[in-house]
């Protein structure tokens, strides 16, 4: 008798043979229908006992949550929404869960309350659904970077650089913060500490990732990322997973192709392989739709979302032609942006991003040569001399999703850049080696993982798409 997953069963054609199967109680009803899931798919199979067979005592001990081993015979449904069902000969409890405090029971939970049953949310189906679509995109990333010629490469998570120069990082530290050493001037000594030096969790791999690049040619890192800024919204995390290829004599051109190429090939390949789990989660959407009024309404569900992006080639235009639409575009004339666009040079928010994808557009969006002053100091610049070769990859309902550049190759414009930004060269020497010995142009772009499995699901909220969310004041379990 093979003890199997529910996926595997319920491929079994009916011949009552002997079955052993493991799960979770997700309803009993009847004294007699245990509908039993073990998180490999999202159907349960059905369970059915002959009560008279069985202990009074055992039966009271299943209820939702419960998890039990079951041994029976797998025979045709007479009921309903399922072809096959067990013949319960044999049933153990492994754990019973009591009804009067099981959080989770059967019926609607707001997404609220589930945050703060983060422990258990998985047990639903729609967290389920969401965590297997999560695994099944990262194993696709990996899989299209290693069938194109990629490396994974492992960034550093403890490092002493600002990626991003934007100063959002979580210091890491050992010395006693109610007692640090302290210099002569009376500031904090960090020579004292772990490192003998300042050190951060990690904003971006990139820097890293340009050196690995500069030997193996074309490398991708996939980890953990963290940052510090206080953004209370819907797409921020203060620790995300961002994917980041980086390759050797690419220029902004290639970089986009590659990007959109990606996109689309992750996308497919769980459109392709997650069926079940995306048919749910566009049904949970289309219920959530509802309660919303007309005009909010998305019009297409979510598979048709997803299709839609594979089969467009995405909108390619600059930042300046970018600001001339939304300049002219009916909401900042009636003064309908919280940030109106007056001038050339100012950065773009994400109600200005959503305009030109959702209603513009109605398209993914790549902006491109965006103006240097707004972006990192490591990107290339322009002929014009005020411009960078940046991109960002704008997607409907998600915002900004990529954001990437072709980067300074040039020695002395990047130094240049480095002094302007009262950035010191010494923290930054070996990336400046990078431009001494064989430099070449290269790019590379950083994909927000969360963002990618919201648009992926159709999930509203960052927040329901990562296991354990960490936010502004929140780092619960
Ligand atoms: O645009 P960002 O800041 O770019 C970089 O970090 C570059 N070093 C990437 C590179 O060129 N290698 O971040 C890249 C992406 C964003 O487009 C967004 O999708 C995601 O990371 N992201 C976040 N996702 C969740 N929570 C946050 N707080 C995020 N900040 C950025
Ligand atoms: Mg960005």
């Amino acid at each position: 008798m093979a003890l199997m997953r529910i996926n595997e069963l319920l491929r079994q054609a009916p011949k009552e043979q002997q079955v052993e199967v493991n799960g979770w109680v997700k309803t009993f009803r009847s004294n007699r229908f245990i509908a039993l899931n073990d998180g490999s798919t999202l159907h349960n199979i059905q369970c059915v006992v002959d009560f008279e067979n069985f202990d009074e005592g055992l039966l009271k001990q299943i209820a939702t949550g419960a998890a039990l081993r079951i041994k029976g015979l797998l025979v045709a449904s007479q009921g309903r929404g399922q072809t096959v069902e067990i013949q319960v000969t044999d049933l153990m409890v492994h754990g019973t869960a009591d009804a009067e405090t099981y959080p989770i029971q059967p019926k609607k939970h707001s997404m609220e309350f589930l945050r703060e049953q983060a422990h258990l949310r998985v047990r639903t189906n729609t967290f389920a659904a969401v965590m297997r679509v999560r695994s099944t995109l990262s194993f696709a990333i990996h899989h299209y970077f290693q069938n194109n010629g990629f490396y994974y490469m492992h960034a550093p998570i403890i490092t002493g650089s600002d990626a991003e120069g934007a100063g959002e990082m979580f210091r890491v530290s050992t010395l006693d913060p109610k007692d640090p050493p302290l210099t002569e001037d009376g500031k904090v000594n960090y020579k004292e500490d772990f490192f003998g030096k300042e050190t951060n969790l990690t904003v971006s791999g990139q820097l890293e990732a340009e050196a690995y690049a500069m030997g193996l040619g074309k490398v991708y890192t996939f980890g953990p990322t963290f940052r510090a800024e206080n953004s209370n919204t819907s797409r921020h995390l203060a620790e995300f997973w961002m994917i980041e290829p980086e390759m050797a004599f690419f220029d902004l051109n290639d970089n986009m192709d590659l990007a959109e190429d990606f996109i689309k090939s992750v996308l497919s390949y769980v459109v392709s392989h997650c069926q079940d789990d995306l048919q749910f989660l566009e049904k949970r959407l289309l219920d959530e739709e509802k309660t919303k009024p007309q005009a909010e309404r998305s019009e297409m569900s979510l598979l048709d979302k997803l299709r839609f992006v594979i089969d467009n080639k995405f909108i390619r235009l600059t930042y300046t032609e970018a600001i001339d639409i939304l300049k002219k575009s009916k909401p900042n004339k009636k003064k309908k942006f919280k940030y109106p666009i007056e001038e050339w040079g100012t950065d773009l928010q994400s109600e200005h991003e959503r305009y030109l994808v959702e209603k513009h557009f109605k398209c993914p969006v790549i902006l491109f040569d965006y103006p240097a002053k707004i972006k990192a100091f490591y990107m290339r610049l322009n002929e014009d001399g005020t411009t960078v070769r940046a991109m960002d990859i704008l997607f409907p309902g998600i915002g900004e999703i990529v954001g990437g550049s072709q980067r300074e190759e040039r020695l002395d414009v990047l130094q240049d850049k480095i002094k302007a930004l009262g950035i010191d060269e010494k923290e930054l020497w070996w990336y400046l080696d990078l431009r001494k010995y064989g430099t070449a142009i290269h790019s590379g772009f950083g994909l927000g993982f969360e963002r990618l499995v919201q648009f992926a699901t159709g999930m509203g909220n960052i927040r329901d798409v990562i296991p354990f969310p960490r936010t502004p004041q929140n780092a619960e379990f």
